[in-house]
Order: C-alpha cells, then structure tokens, then sequence
C-alpha cells in the first residue's frame, strides 16, 4: 500500500499542494517520499527515502517550481526503501513521470523486452516499466497523445495499479488509471486532484470523484474526463459531496482502523497472493535442504507459525518447531547450529524478542530466513532471504489483515516445498493453488454475511467474565488467535487449548452460560471435535460456533453459531475461520467502550525484551 497524488492548480505552484496532501497519505506508507512538477519544458524531481518530514527537512519538497505536478508516498515492496527505488519513476529521456500504488506481476517480462529496446532502468522497483512503457509508445507514434501512450499502456499491465502520470510534452494534464488500487477525483474552482484516497484533498475540497476499476483519467484546468480503458468509451460522472470530517476520512468512514483493516482483507489477501514466485521457490529450497527448521515469532505472528507448522507437515512433509521468540535462545539456543534454518515471523521486522533469537542463531551460523510486512526492517538486513508479505501498513495495535497475509505466504511456501519434494500430486496441487486463489473472496462473503450476526453475539455475550476458544488440529492456532484478540483489545480474560486438552484441566472452570468459542472445519478432526462440543454443552456452556455453511449438525448443538463458506481445504481453513474471530473481539471491545485502536499498555511495534 503506498500513497498516490497529483495536482493541477491554478496561478500557484502545485508542490507546497502535493506536500500537503501526501503528508495526509502517510498513513498508506512511510519509507520513501518524492515529487515531480513541470514548468517551462522541463520535469523537476525530489526524491528520497525516510519520512516525509525527514526528507522535507533535508530536500524542501515545497520548493519545486510548477502548477502541475504528482507525489508519491512509499511502502516498498520490489526494492528496498532507498532514493533510487522511491517514486516518482522517470522514462529514459527523463521528460515522463509516473507514480503507481499496487504490484505489476508482469514487471519482469517487460523490462527484459524494454531493456532489449534499449531502455535503460535504474531502480528495482515493478513501476519503472510504466514510464518506459510509456515512452516507449510515444516513440513508436509521434502523434499519440499521453493520454492515449498510458491506455496502451496500462493494457499490457498484470496485476494492481493506481497511477498517475505528467509529461513535459503535455504540461497541462495528468493521467491516471486504476485497477484495483483505490483512485479518487477532487476537484474545486482552483484545482484538480487525483489521490488514493479522500482524505488526501479533503481540506481543500469535498466534491469527489470514485474512479472505477478499468478506469482512465484525464485532468485538466478544465475539469476531467473519465473513458473505460477496454473499450476507450467516455464515462459521464458527477461528482459527490463528502460530508466526513478528516478524521473519518483516514479511516474511510469506518469508526475504527481496526474494523478497516479487517474489511480491507479481501483486498490484502490479493495483492499477497501477487507474491512474486521466484521468492517463493528460493526460500523453499532453503527449507528442503535444512536439517531443523525453527519457526520463530511473537503474539499473532506465533499463531501464524504454529499454523504454518501443520501446513509444512499436512502437505511437505517437513517437521517444523514453532517457538515463541522470547523462549528460544533458552530453549534452543545451545542446539542451534550450522544446518539449522530460522524462518523468522514478523509483522514489523523490529520485534526485540525475535531479533534477539535471530542473532543468537546467526551467531551459531543458523540460515536466517525472513517473513515480513515492512522492507528495509531489521529483518530484513539480517535474513539470507526474505519475503515481504504486502499488506501495507497496519495501524491498529490489534494484528488482522497482516496475519491473514502471513497465513497465506506460509500456505504459499509449504505447497512450493511439497512440489518440490514430490509430495502433492498435479490435481491436488491444481487444487490447492486454485482454493488458495479463491480465499479472498471467501473472506470477503464472511465480511458481508456474518459482521450483522458477530455484532449480535457480542452485544450478548458482552458481560461475560471470561472466554473458552477450542479447535483441533491446525484450528488451534485459529483458537489461540481468537483469543489474542479478544484479550488484548475488550480485556476478556480468556483461554484456548486444542480441544483435546481442555479435559486434562481447563474443563474444570466450566459452568452454566460459560461462552466456549469452538472453531469448526469439517476437516479430519470434525467427529471427535463434536464430541467435544457434548463435553462442553453437558455441564452448560453456552457455545459458540463458527461453522463450515450448512453444517446443521453443529447448528443444533450450538447456542449461537457463525457460518463461513464451506470448502475451503483444512490447511487454509485459518484464514476465513479466523476472521470472524477478529469481528468479535472488535464488537466486543466496542460494547464495552474501549478503543480497539490503542489498546492499553501495548504497542504496535515491541521493541524491548
Ligand atoms: O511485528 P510482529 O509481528 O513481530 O509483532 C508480534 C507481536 O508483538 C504482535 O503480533 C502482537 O501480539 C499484536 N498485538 C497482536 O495483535
């Protein structure tokens, strides 16, 4: 997720409009920040890597001279965050620049063809290949306006994009284009804008724009034109008027950032699963040649490992050791050496504890492997290979979207190890890939379906002392996640055990009305869970379901019960049982009126011991 704008404005220079505003998208990336105006012929560029106050401090982004001009604020994920890698990209002859949110999947392809025409790249990043495209049209038709060189363009683009374009040769326009990345019009009597997103030009004006999938731009002084990329027709749209204030609008109308993070999953999980393969495979041949294979993680992200565990072991046959990070050097540390491998897991790529078990690791010559959502992390530097999981930043203290990414990379990387190791025939592997492919959508029919009927079980059970989440095999780790949750944003006390345990002990707090939160799949646990299920329902706990769709069995027993599409296989079921899960706790922390965003004595980011 990175932050898009541009401007045209009128008798003022447009960089002082553009600082302005990206300092409003900071929230959609923060590792590189630049600018680009035409005046006079020519294109002026700031760019740089660090935040935008850091970078204005040294570079003065106001200080560009110009009516017209576009910005961009960065979260890298194809390059590290350095001023080569940061927006806006340029063509050769440096007179065409663009800004792109979103993953080029083809980005490869094209630049080996464009650098076999002579083009000349100088960054890592997939947005290069947009201005070179571009020229590259441009050079092959003279007369081809820019409006007309990006549709061509955008055409021969796989994958996400908002983009917005300025060249010298058509000082008085800029282009943009979307396809699934966010791209929103404001205009007023002074000026025109593009953006990610609203809250971008909200000070300035609240008549926008939503510009649709398929969908080019063209701004003008005049106004803007909206034509449909496939067909080049022209779409005739009215502007809206927007009645949030400019704290809805960061949150894009959602009361909190947690909530948006939860329904921004969907979309999230898509541009994971645009995960360049080669990635991929690299690290799964670490994993096949390693002797041990430690998955090393805190809080959410040790749920994610744990998960993962059963994924290595169901489809690579690979025996993995999930360790919360904080107990690994005392409890592994002295074992750890030269064929050991460290797959670390972590959101941010700064958790004290797991840096901590990863240097301990280097030091006994360990394989440092990486799973991260943030570039350019400590992690990052200090892993032999790793990957970015693309969930753009994260805000609220509560992980969501970025577990469910994690969730899907680790499912991604235990199928490359089984095909690598021979393990999953062709169709079961067919199979997998193309229900791993759906899991956006399924999460998105959970969102829509089941939020109204989350939202009741909480408003019930909001007084409730305290909380039982069961689940076997692979749902454990959705139970323990379950869990986190709710106790770390309503303050439930709560306890998840796989459902086999809970006889061994935890059984004994039971007693009538007691909420037991049961996850499940109608995997190969499903028979002896329900049985479970009985224990519970026998001594009077009220329970709490969250079901494979018509699964009337479970709905019988069940006090309340949520439904989640059924068919998606046991080893990817975490990520569409966990999120009614995070729905929740969300409803739950907001009945008893506390802040999901912040809540007390934690941080985002653990960077102590
Ligand atoms: O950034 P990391 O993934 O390393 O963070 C790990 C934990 O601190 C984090 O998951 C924490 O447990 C969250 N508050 C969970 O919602």
């Amino acid at each position: 997720m990175c932050g898009i704008f541009g401007c045209i404005v009128k008798d003022a220079n447009a960089a002082p409009t553009i600082h302005a505003s990206l300092k409003r998208l900071e929230y959609r990336g923060y590792d590189s920040v630049g600018v680009a105006t035409v005046q006079d012929g020519k294109l002026y560029l700031k760019k740089d890597q660090g935040k935008i106050d850091e970078v204005h401090a040294v570079h003065n982004l106001d200080d560009l001279p110009g009516n017209i001009g576009i910005g961009h604020t960065r979260w890298a994920t194809h390059g590290a965050p350095l001023q080569i890698n940061a927006h806006p990209h340029v063509d050769c002859s440096g007179q065409i620049a663009v800004v792109h949110n979103g993953i080029i999947e083809n980005f490869s392809e094209l630049k080996q063809e464009l650098e076999g025409r002579g083009h000349v790249f100088k960054s890592k990043t997939d947005t290069e290949v947009i201005p070179h495209l571009i020229e590259e049209n441009l050079r092959n038709n003279l007369s081809m306006s820019l409006a007309d060189a990006v549709l061509e363009t955008v055409k021969r683009l796989d994958g996400s994009y908002a983009i917005a374009v300025i060249s010298t040769k058509e000082p008085d326009r800029i282009v943009c284009a979307r396809h699934e990345s966010p791209l929103v019009v404001g205009v007023n009597e002074k000026a025109v804008y593009c953006a990610s997103d609203i809250p971008a030009f909200l000070p300035v004006t609240n008549k926008a724009v939503i510009v649709e999938d398929g969908e080019l731009v063209t701004l003008s002084l005049g106004g803007y034109e909206i034509k449909k990329i496939s067909d080049s027709k022209v779409v005739a749209r009215e502007p809206k008027l927007i009645d949030w204030t400019p704290e809805m609008a960061v949150k894009q109308g959602y009361q909190h950032f947690m909530l948006k993070e939860i329904h921004e999953q969907p979309g999230t999980l898509r541009n994971t699963l645009r995960l360049q393969e080669h990635y991929l495979d690299l690290m799964a041949t670490f994993l096949d040649r390693a002797h041990e294979v430690f998955l090393v993680a805190c809080g959410t992200s040790y749920h994610a490992c744990l998960a993962s565990s059963y994924m290595f072991s169901k489809l690579a046959f690979l025996v993995t050791y999930p360790v919360i990070a904080s107990e690994f050097v005392e409890q592994h540390g002295k074992s750890v050496n030269i064929d050991s491998t460290l797959l670390a897991v972590s959101q941010s790529g700064e958790t004290a504890d797991i840096l901590a078990a990863v240097n301990a690791a280097r030091q006994r010559a360990a394989t440092i492997l990486g799973l991260t959502n943030a570039i350019g992390s400590t992690l990052t530097r200090v892993s032999r290979v790793y990957i970015g999981q693309q969930s753009g930043p994260e805000i609220g203290v509560a992980a969501t979207k970025t577990f469910t990414s994690q969730l899907s990379v680790l499912a991604g990387l235990a199928l490359r190890l089984a095909k690598k190791r021979g393990k999953v025939s062709q169709d079961e592997m067919d199979f997998l890939a193309e229900k791993l492919e759906k899991l956006p959508d399924t999460v998105e029919t959970v969102i829509q379906t089941q939020e109204e009927k989350v939202k009741q079980i909480a408003k019930k059970y909001k007084d409730a002392k305290a909380f039982f989440f069961l689940g076997r095999g692979i749902s454990t780790a959705t139970a323990y996640e379950g869990r986190l949750k709710l106790m770390e944003i309503a303050y439930v006390p709560a306890i998840a055990f796989p459902a086999g345990e809970s006889k061994h002990g935890p059984i004994s707090l039971v007693e009538p009305g007691f909420p037991v939160v049961f996850i499940c799949p109608k995997d190969e646990t499903y028979k002896t869970l329900i049985g479970n299920v009985m224990e519970m329902k026998a001594r009077g706990a009220s329970i709490i379901a969250v079901i494979e769709e018509g699964d009337e069995e479970i709905k019988r027993l069940a006090d309340d019960y949520i439904e989640v599409p059924a068919g998606t296989p046991e080893v990817l079921s975490p990520i569409s049982f966990v999120v009614p899960l995070q729905l929740l706790a969300y409803y739950m922390a907001v009945e008893k009126g506390y802040n999901p965003d912040t809540p007390r004595n934690l941080a985002k980011s653990v960077t102590v011991k």
